[in-house]
Parts: C-alpha cells; sequence; structure tokens
C-alpha cells in the first residue's frame, strides 16, 4: 500500500474528499485498521478504557501512550499516524508540550500529535509546528476537561458558545495546526466551522458534513461487554466481544469434553517409535 502523508491528507481535504480515521491501541488493532485502507490512524488515550481498564482518559499517562504508539505504528503501513498528548504531558509550556511531543514522535514511532483545547492552546501549537511536529488540535468536547465541563455534554448549543467555538477553531488553525477534530457538537454548528476554515475538520458526534470522521475502534466493532455505554454518535458495525466470548466458551466446553484437541491438532511419529519409547 502507498504511504498516506501529510500531503495526501491536504490533497483529499482540497478535493473534498472524506477523510477517515480510527482509532487503534495496539499490534492487531493497528493492522486492522491499516489493512481496511484508513487514511489516519489516532492512538488516542480512549485506550486508557479500551487498552488498560481505567475510568478515563484523566488516568493515562505519555508513557503508556508511547508504548501503545510502538504497537500501532509496527503494524500501520499506509495511514498517517496521530498519537494523543495525554493530560498531564503538554499543559505546564509550549516547552513542556514539546519535550513531550518529541517523544510521542521519537520513542512512539508516531507521524503527529493530537492535543485539546483551543485559543488558550494556540501558542503550544505554534511551538510544535514551528519545529515540525504536526499538530491535529480537538475542539468541541475536550474529555480530559470533563470536570470543568460538568460532563460528557454536547459543546456549542447556544450562539455564545458556538462563537466561542468558532474562536477556538479560528485560533487552532493560525497556530499551524493541519486539522482538528470537532467532538460533541450539534451539526449545523460543526458544519459552518468546516465550511469558514481553511483546514480539515474531523468529526466524532459532530454530524455529516465535517472533512472526516474518526470512531474509537473498540466501539465501533463492538468489542466490549453487551450493556456498556455507548455515545449516541456510534454506530456499532460488528460484534466482535461476543464472538471472541463465545468462541472462548466453545473452547472451554471442548477442552472439558475432551473434544479438542483433535488428530489434525496433534503431531504424529512413527508408531515403532512410541512403542520403543513406552518401553
Ligand atoms: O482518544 C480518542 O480516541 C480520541 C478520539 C475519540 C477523537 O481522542
Ligand atoms: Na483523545
Amino acid at each position: 500500500p502507498k504511504k498516506k502523508t501529510l500531503e495526501t491528507i491536504r490533497n483529499m481535504y482540497k478535493k473534498g474528499t472524506p477523510i477517515v480515521m480510527m482509532t487503534a491501541h495496539d499490534f492487531p488493532s493497528g493492522l486492522a485498521a491499516d489493512m481496511a485502507g484508513v487514511d489516519m490512524v489516532l492512538i488516542g488515550d480512549s485506550l486508557a478504557m479500551v487498552a488498560l481498564g481505567m475510568e478515563d482518559t484523566n488516568e493515562v499517562e505519555l508513557e503508556d501512550i508511547i508504548h501503545h504508539s510502538k504497537a500501532v505504528s509496527r503494524a500501520v503501513k499506509s495511514a498517517f499516524l496521530v498519537a494523543d498528548l495525554p493530560m498531564g504531558s503538554y499543559e505546564i509550556s509550549p516547552e513542556h508540550a514539546l519535550t513531550s511531543a518529541l517523544r510521542l514522535i521519537q520513542k512512539g514511532r508516531s507521524h503527529s500529535v493530537k492535543l485539546e483545547g483551543g485559543l488558550e492552546m494556540a501558542p503550544t501549537i505554534r511551538k510544535l509546528t514551528s519545529v515540525g511536529i504536526p499538530v491535529l488540535g480537538h475542539i468541541g468536547l475536550t474529555p480530559q476537561r470533563q470536570h470543568s465541563l460538568g460532563g460528557f455534554k454536547v459543546q456549542g448549543k447556544s450562539v455564545k458558545t458556538a462563537l466561542a467555538l468558532l474562536d477556538d477553531a479560528f485560533a487552532v488553525q493560525e497556530a499551524g495546526a493541519f486539522g482538528m477534530v470537532l467532538e460533541c457538537i450539534p451539526a449545523p454548528i460543526a458544519e459552518v466551522i468546516t465550511e469558514e476554515l481553511s483546514i480539515p475538520t474531523i468529526g466524532i458526534g459532530a454530524g455529516n458534513p465535517t472533512s472526516g470522521q474518526v470512531l474509537v475502534q473498540t466501539d465501533m466493532s463492538g468489542n466490549y461487554p453487551r450493556g456498556r455505554f455507548i455515545p449516541k454518535f456510534v454506530k456499532v458495525y460488528a460484534d466482535i466481544f461476543e464472538q471472541t466470548k463465545r468462541a472462548i466458551e466453545q473452547y472451554a466446553v471442548e477442552v472439558r469434553e475432551r473434544s479438542y484437541p483433535e488428530e489434525v491438532h496433534s503431531y504424529k511419529i512413527d508408531e515403532k517409535v512410541v512403542d520403543e519409547f513406552k518401553e
């Protein structure tokens, strides 16, 4: 497969071709996304929940993202890689952010980084992009800030907050980001932001008219136990967890009743060797 670069993404945007982004958190999920032909693979801090069993993304650390990004990067041959700067790795100063971003690129083998925030993060985005680290912004619902947002809520529902989002979008663009994630924003607001910008928007819970879409792979593939909370914006395309669980249940049954392994799963040797061995 041809290697996708920032230029590929820019050309898709210019032509109006929808950009497909998907998260991955380990080698197999990276392989699946890349072999399916997605344009960008995100090592999101959502790996806190989907790979590490943490409550939310606030708990995951830079070292965790680096570890998982390395695994994903070994799998991805074509897609452009983006790794999340997790909470605590970029807020203190632009220099702080640069140190962390360099580690995601050098150690994590990512091609770019993503960070949450608008206007207030502009100097940080400027710092990273000025030394050649591509940055994807992330505005709207920023899960790392769940406690100040009062939970995981749709953002930009009033004229005032929608205008603030537009200011954030412009600031992120002006600072040099190559695009931005719009999370949990009413579709008509996301559409206006997308029209006003000259860089791509990647929507998640932001309706159809954004320049591209992103979903968390374990959510969209149904790789979680039935009954777990899944946001309204997720379309579940498969039933991977149930399939895996059923396979393991069947394996357990067959081991317990000694119907597995069968002859085809076993190694044979000359009968004479067996006889002699037994003596
Ligand atoms: O961490 C993540 O998976 C993300 C996407 C949902 C945009 O940030
Ligand atoms: Na994230």
